[in-house]
């Protein structure tokens, strides 16, 4: 019986580059501080009318066209991000009207980094239960949108980005176990305060910069290492499968220290640790997506060999996914 995987990859970056050096005459920053504390050479930004429903509908049209389908195919999007085009309606609902997907029921997700992971096994869920045949899975930002340009603690982290997947019946690529977590007790070290019931906008928030997106990022990079070792693994076993089985771990790209340190703990090489961190720094739910489809467009990953997505973020959540490709 064939189960739940990949049908289709696709991704969108805007072509705008904004490198260190531009970083450099915005806020008192180095291209050898950015380097070295975070691996980030430069990151994409999406121009002003640009909206996060834009890249995800260039990701989806590719994914679609990848997976040999039609709009009209698609029965369910589910989209991931933290910078919805707007509270609502979904921004899933959005990308259905551009891409022509008149068949899809939509919703969104909102669990930040790992968001795209978690969209992955919602998606196993309704095909290998048969509620579905073709769920298109997105994770697409546009974080510059939210980044506060004053801030160098933040503002030299984050790009724009999406990426997208089909997922359906397959024989190969397809999702053999999965892991999801979450601790609310962590939600403070990153959000964004305002905007939100808690804090409607008003003249004050906005003068405060709380519409901006706030990390406690020391914090961060303590549990990060700790909590995307522990999904990988337990998603693993799950697959009743060893470490030394994993041809290639994808993760979330935050930063490349927490991604060497991650290799260490995991015990397994760097060259298992996909990385396109340099190019496009953190995009959120749409990193470990991007990341997804170079690495299959970059052949890293031969047929038969399995495959580890691990992403952790605010929430904080954290969750991995296994597929045999
Ligand atoms: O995807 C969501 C999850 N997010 C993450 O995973 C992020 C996790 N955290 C991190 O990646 C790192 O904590 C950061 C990259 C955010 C910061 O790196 P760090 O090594 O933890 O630096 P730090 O915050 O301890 O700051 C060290 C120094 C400070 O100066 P003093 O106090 O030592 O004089 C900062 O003020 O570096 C300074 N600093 C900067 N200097 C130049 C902070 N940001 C910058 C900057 N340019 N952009």
């Amino acid at each position: 019986m064939q189960k739940a995987g990949i049908l289709g990859l696709g991704c969108y970056l805007p072509p705008k580059k904004l490198t260190n050096s531009d970083l450099e005459k915005m806020v008192e920053t180095s291209d050898e501080w950015i380097t070295t504390r975070t691996g980030i050479k430069e990151r994409r930004i999406a121009s002003k009318e640009v909206a996060a429903s834009d890249l995800g509908a260039e990701a989806s049209r590719a994914a679609i066209k990848d997976a040999g389908l039609l709009p009209e195919d698609i029965d369910l999007i589910i989209t991931a991000t933290i910078t919805p085009d707007m509270a609502f309606p979904a921004t899933s609902c959005i990308i259905q009207d551009k891409i022509g997907a008149k068949n899809a029921a939509c919703f969104d997700i909102n669990a930040a980094c790992s968001g795209f992971v978690f969209t992955m096994v919602i998606a196993q869920q309704f095909v290998n239960s048969g509620l579905y045949n073709h769920v298109l899975v997105v994770g697409t930002e546009k974080l510059t949108s939210i980044v506060d340009w004053k801030d160098r603690l933040t503002c030299v982290l984050f790009g724009d980005g999406a990426g997208a997947c089909v997922v359906g019946k397959s024989k190969n690529r397809v999702i053999l176990s999965s892991f999801m977590g979450a601790d609310g007790s962590g939600g403070h070290l990153l959000s964004v305060p305002a905007g939100g019931s808690r804090l409607p906008a008003t003249e004050d928030t906005v003068k405060d910069r709380l519409h901006f997106l706030k990390m406690e990022g020391n914090e961060v990079f303590k549990i990060a290492v700790r909590i995307m070792v522990d999904a990988a693994n337990k998603a693993i076993k799950k697959a009743g499968l060893g470490r030394d089985d994993i041809s290639l771990f994808i993760p979330h790209q935050a930063n490349i220290r927490i991604l060497l340190a991650v290799a260490k703990r995991l015990g397994v090489p760097q060259e298992k640790i996909f990385m396109n961190i340099e190019k496009y720094g953190n995009m959120s739910a749409a990193s470990t997506a991007v990341a997804l489809v170079e690495a299959s467009q970059e052949n890293r990953i031969k047929k038969g060999e399995h495959v580890v997505l691990v992403a952790f973020g605010g929430g904080l959540t954290y969750g991995a996914v296994v597929v045999k490709w």
